[in-house]
This record gives structure tokens, sequence and C-alpha cells, in this order.
């Protein structure tokens, strides 16, 4: 294995060198929100210093600057994921709103009662409930992939849950609590050699930050993540769509910066993507998300994914030396996120014990209670890594938990 123990990029996050509960800080709760590096507290600082103002509307110059720098971050979006045109990036404010809208807007629009959607047993609730809340509106089925021991999808059964009257299939490409990459591409040529016509919306919140994707290749017709898990802030999400279906769909919620005209009479909508982004923007917020994939993009993310993968290896292995712990998620193709139990230690208690030696994990259901109820646990102790992590977090958190089964067991 590389040298995992010297990080050179946790420096360039601030907050890593505060102390929690006087203890160095193993921050292992990036799956959750990531930390920001000093770039991205920079360029919001300095907007709010220099020009800040709103965009699309001042002819002055600080608006003038701020809507190039806003739609430049757009730019930087669909490059980042290979969109092929940046009028197919729309800014939500996260990967759920982003699903929102497309179960609203497409969904409300182009399915029907009896209409069929796929989803997993693993999705978080942000691809979950949107589509019961279409399910009980206008009568769609919901069917669902399972999941395997391993905790990877059980693909074999999708080609029988695929009929003719299924127009969706929706999932995660990275479990928020297994890890598990899907093959999403695979995916996605299945459902196609079955009928062109069946949509796939890809839920990229835990995998832009761990690997590169391509929507274009991929051939996804929407694919949603979120910044503040990608080293960006809070408040802004994307979603991309095949800008053919984005014309088709009507806007979701109405009011300023999305229309053409509005008479008391009625209303005309502006041109993608403004027709689905009404209000004012996050648009600091946005600017940040651009400086963010320029810090990650120039790190390159094949190099944190290597980083990441070592890391995992390693935590992965001291694990599961201890006796009574058992990981959930066992897949060869993982990204750096481990879901666990430990023998006698309630996943909460374990956490406040760990919080108390400086170490942040995540515990409980991760938002996937559908999830929880298939592997028959109440939940886990999720450690997610982030390209700032290092060994000696993994080595905290091992003698956190080795201290905590001692004191709970
Ligand atoms: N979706 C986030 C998580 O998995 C909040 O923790």
């Amino acid at each position: 294995m590389a040298e995992v123990t010297v990080n050179p990029w946790r420096k360039d996050f601030p907050i890593l060198a505060q102390t929690m509960n006087g203890k160095r800080l193993a921050f292992l709760d990036s799956g959750a929100s990531a930390q920001k590096p000093q770039c991205v507290i920079d360029t919001m600082t300095q907007i709010y210093q220099t020009h800040y103002s709103n965009i699309h509307r001042g002819l002055y110059e600080f608006s003038q600057i701020l809507t190039g720098e806003f739609e430049a971050a757009r730019n930087k979006v669909a490059d980042f994921i290979k969109a092929p045109s940046p009028r197919s990036i729309i800014f939500t404010r996260n990967s759920t709103e982003s699903i929102n809208l497309v179960a609203q807007s497409w969904g409300r629009t182009f399915l029907s009662a009896g209409d069929e959607i796929i989803l997993t047993e693993m999705e978080h609730h942000a691809n979950f409930v949107p589509w019961h809340i279409l399910k009980n509106q206008i009568g769609i089925v919901i069917k669902y992939i399972p999941v395997l021991e391993d905790g990877s999808l059980d693909l074999t059964a999708l080609q029988n849950l695929l009929t003719d009257k299924t127009r969706l299939v929706a999932l995660t490409h990275v479990s928020n609590v297994l890890g598990t990459v899907n093959p999403v591409e695979d995916i996605i040529k299945t459902v196609r050699s079955h009928a062109d016509h069946i949509k796939v919306l890809i839920d990229g919140s835990q995998a832009v930050v761990h690997g590169a994707v391509d929507v274009a290749a991929l051939d996804a017709d929407f694919y949603v993540f979120t910044g503040h898990k990608l080293y960006a802030p809070t408040g802004v999400g994307v979603l991309y769509g095949r800008e053919s279906l984005l014309e088709k769909m009507p806007p979701w919620q109405g009011g300023g910066d999305m229309i053409e005209k509005v008479t008391l009479d009625g209303v005309t909508y502006a041109e993608l993507p403004n027709k689905f982004e009404a209000g004012t923007p996050a648009i600091v917020e946005v600017i940040g998300l651009g400086t963010a994939i320029d810090y990650v993009s120039k790190i390159g993310l094949a190099q944190i994914s290597k980083w990441e993968h070592e890391l995992l290896v390693y935590a992965t292995k001291k694990l599961l030396q201890i006796k009574g712990l058992k990981i959930l998620g066992t897949t060869k193709n993982k990204a750096g996120i481990i879901s666990f139990t430990v023998e006698g230690c309630p996943a909460s208690d374990l956490a406040m014990i760990l919080d108390q030696m400086g170490v942040a994990v995540r515990s409980g259901h991760h938002c996937c209670q559908p999830l929880m109820g298939v592997l028959g646990v109440e939940g886990t102790i999720r450690a997610s890594i982030g390209l700032y992590t290092d060994k000696d977090d993994i080595d905290q958190l091992i003698a956190g938990i080795i201290k905590a089964k001692m004191m709970l067991t």
C-alpha cells in the first residue's frame, strides 16, 4: 500500500486545525457534509466585501460582474460532469430539490396512474419521498431493485422489474450507507435495451466527490448532485437534464427571473436554464461551488479517488480486527464510506463516546430507513472519507471504538 500518512491537501481546510472536545479533530463525516477549503471561503468573503449585488437584473458594474461569475460557475459545472451545454445545468438548493423538480415537473406532466417507476432498496429518502408524493398525487406504481447481502444491487431482478409500463428508473450512483458504487453505465444500457423511452435519473450526491462523472457518456437523462458534499457551500445543488427533455418540461416554481413576459392575462417563460430558476438564487454559493470545482479539478478526481481508496482499504482492514464489528457493504467496488455495527454497542452511544474523543462520525439510519429494514438493523455507525482524511483520522477512530467498546460492554 502507498504511503497515506501525510495528506497534502489537509492544510487547505482551516477547520481541520481545530480541536473537538479538546482532542485532535478526526472529521469522518464528509458523507453528510464536507468541510470547505480556504479558497471557497475566500471567494465568498471577497464577493460580500467587494462586489455583492443581485444578478441578471442590474445594469451597474457590480451586478454585471457578478452575473458573469454566476454564469461562469454554470459553465464549470457543465465541464465538470461533461454536460453537452450549460443550458442543461439547473441550479437548485440541493439534490433533494433537484429530484422534487423532476418528480413534479416531468413526473406530473408525463406520468399517469398505473405507470411504473423503478427505484432501489438503497435509496436515500431524497430519492424515495418525492416519488411517494407523486404516487399519492397521480397513482404511479413504485418497484424496487433488491439489495444483496454484500450491498450490491440484484441486477438480475432488474430484467424482471422492467415491463411495458416502466417509465423511469431512478437510483443512486453511490450508496451513502454502504459505499457501493452502482454500475450505472450497465444499468442504463440494460434499461435502454428494454425500451428507448424509459428515462433514467441518477443521484450522484455521493459520487461526484469520489470520482469523475461523464453524463454524456453515461447517457443519463437526469443527473443530480449537491454542492455541500463537494467542498462547496450549502444551499446549492445541481440538476443536469437532457436538453430536449428539459425543453418539454413545464416550470416547477414560478416567480421572478424565470419569465419571458407577464401580463394581467398570462405568462410566457424564459428559455433554459432560467425557466427552472425562479427567484433570486444562492448567488454567492453557486460561485463558491465553481471555486470548489476548480479546487478538486486541480487536484484531479483520479488522484482523490486513489488516495481515498487506499484509506478505505486501510480502515477496512483495521476495523475488521475489532471483535464484534461488522461492516455492512462489502462489495469490491466501494467509495470511501464505511458503515458498521459493533456487537453490544448501540450506534448512538458509540457515536457520542467517539465525539468525546474528537471523532466525528454519523450514526443512525442515514436517511435510509427502508434500507435499514432490509439490512435488519436499527442503524449503523458511518465513517466517511474526504480528500483531506488521513491515516491518523482512521487510527483515532479505531482507538475510539476500542475504548468505547470497553465502556459499553
Ligand atoms: N445525505 C447525507 C448523509 O448521507 C446527509 O449523511
